[in-house]
């Protein structure tokens, strides 16, 4: 179990708990996040891109080249973006804030 805070493009934060196994994308789609995550973490379609904090993009597993391809169509794409059905939480998440990217 891991506390994820998600922040929306109007800047309002929500902090939720977040089940290890999961994926950051199906618990910011279950706490109504607003992001797409169209294909459903099939990694088909970078609706699921959010930004890491910065203090946080290093402690994460590294993206695959996959998900850096797909990141690439992404829009409003950072230094610190990722595709959230990438992640997967753990305790090692404890405290992890990710944004909604600017459209
Ligand atoms: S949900 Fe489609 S790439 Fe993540």
């Amino acid at each position: 179990m891991a506390k994820i805070t998600f922040i929306s493009r109007d800047g309002s934060e929500k902090t939720v708990e977040a089940l290890d196994g999961l994926s950051v994308m199906q618990v910011a789609v279950d706490n109504d996040v607003d992001i797409e995550a169209a294909c459903e973490g099939s990694m088909a379609c970078a609706t699921c891109h959010m930004v890491v904090d910065a203090d946080w993009y290093g402690k994460l597993t590294p993206p695959t080249e996959e998900e850096e391809d797909m990141l690439d169509l992404a829009f409003g794409l950072t230094e610190t973006s990722r595709l959230t059905c990438q992640i997967r939480v753990s305790d090692a998440l404890d405290g992890a804030r990710f944004s909604v990217p600017e459209e």
